[in-house]
């Protein structure tokens, strides 16, 4: 009986799983998204133009693409690294010195990666380098971009101190891009600690800085692997598909549609996309015989049998889900940087009597 009352309270549990969201703010749904509180960011709720395309384009593909792959559904082909979490650290480095030639501009760049969980693990770090507008400079007068990062604590006129940084790369280019991007995966990997973290030296050296003033602003894209991802590191086996008639009767074991709206819950404003999603849920009953579609364990077979003879004594085995799927959040976490995340078990696929 106890096991039956158990069925029971899964299933008004679930029903209720919306007022619950509002009472208590959903809690637990925070913990399941691995946030200790409700974010909540500055930026109004409309503010979605200050999500990187890039993002966007991550977030749609990912959630176009639910079936998990071999990898587990965490391979980032876009920045060729596993990753279940993608975030965009605003630079908090402080003003740009625009100078003149030689060197027509630096500045330093400061990542605050706090926000980094323990054990994640940094798989990608990429820095992009913004510019207002594309500029086409006279052929013969290319500039360098050099970084640096600091490996000193910096006082006021010491930048160029040749023992407190230390060179990353340097580049030639002729004409000025909206967008440049450089691999700093390993100096950001080191930056979890936040002792190792000094920052950068961006510098642009040229003859002519022409159209080099219209330097705009530098972010850094990290994409990490949360501790709790071991399905990213071990490919879990593909299923193959076969098609299975649906069982017969509107009360067997089955997923229903159960739609999950942020915006219900009040958490609009932090939930950049989607506005809500179709999660689903396990309900019906498992009756003897038990049919090969209800994906019965041996166990539950036998308690149908044992049920069958004894209704009283033994309860039927409980509806629940075998096969869960992924989503992405995007959202903003509380220092306002942008959050591309990939949560495990989200939607329910498929159910079975256990
Ligand atoms: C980084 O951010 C955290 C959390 O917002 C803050 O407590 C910490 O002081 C920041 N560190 C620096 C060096 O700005
Ligand atoms: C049992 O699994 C099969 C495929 O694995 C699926 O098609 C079917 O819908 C599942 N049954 C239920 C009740 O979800």
């Amino acid at each position: 009986m106890r096991s039956w009352l158990f069925c029971m309270a899964l299933v008004e549990g679930l029903a209720l799983l919306g007022l619950a969201l509002q009472s208590q703010e959903g809690s637990f749904f925070l913990k399941a998204l691995n946030l200790k509180a409700r974010p909540r960011p500055r930026p109004p709720s409309n503010t979605t133009h200050s999500v990187p395309p890039l993002l966007w384009k991550i977030f749609q593909r990912k959630n176009r693409e639910k079936e998990a792959k071999d990898d587990g559904g965490c391979w980032l082909e876009e920045f060729n690294a596993p990753g279940n979490i993608v975030r965009l650290f605003a630079d908090q480095g402080g003003s740009v010195h625009l100078q003149e030639p030689p060197l027509c501009l630096q500045k330093r760049l400061y990542f605050n990666l706090s926000a980094l969980e323990v054990g994640e693990t940094v798989t990608a770090a990429r820095l992009e380098i913004r510019f207002r507008q594309n500029r086409y400079r006279a052929a013969s007068t290319s500039f360098d971009l050099r970084l640096f990062r600091v490996t000193r604590a910096w006082l006021k006129g010491m930048s160029g101190h040749p023992h407190s940084r230390r060179a990353l790369l340097s580049q030639s280019f002729l004409h000025v891009h909206k967008s440049f991007a450089f691999d700093v995966t390993l100096v950001a990997g080191e930056w979890q600690t936040p002792s190792q973290n000094l920052g950068l030296v961006l510098e642009i050296a040229a003859q002519d800085c022409s159209g080099l003033d219209s330097f705009l602003e530098a972010s850094l894209f990290v994409v990490s692997l949360s501790s709790d991802q071991d399905r990213c590191r071990s490919p879990r086996k593909k299923r193959s598909a076969y098609y299975v008639p649906p069982a017969a009767g509107a009360n067997v074991c089955k997923p229903r549609r159960l739609y999950i709206g942020f915006g219900d819950v009040g958490w609009e404003n932090w939930i950049i996309a989607p506005q809500g999603y179709q999660a689903n849920y396990c309900l019906g009953e498992c009756p003897f015989p038990l049919t090969e579609e209800l994906n019965g364990t041996n166990h539950a077979i036998l308690q149908t049998i044992v049920h069958s003879l004894d209704p009283q004594g033994t309860p039927q085995p409980c509806c629940v889900p075998v096969r869960l799927s992924p989503i992405s959040i995007l959202y903003y976490d509380n220092d306002d940087n942008v959050v591309l995340r990939h949560y495990e078990d989200m939607v329910v696929d498929e159910c079975g009597c256990r």
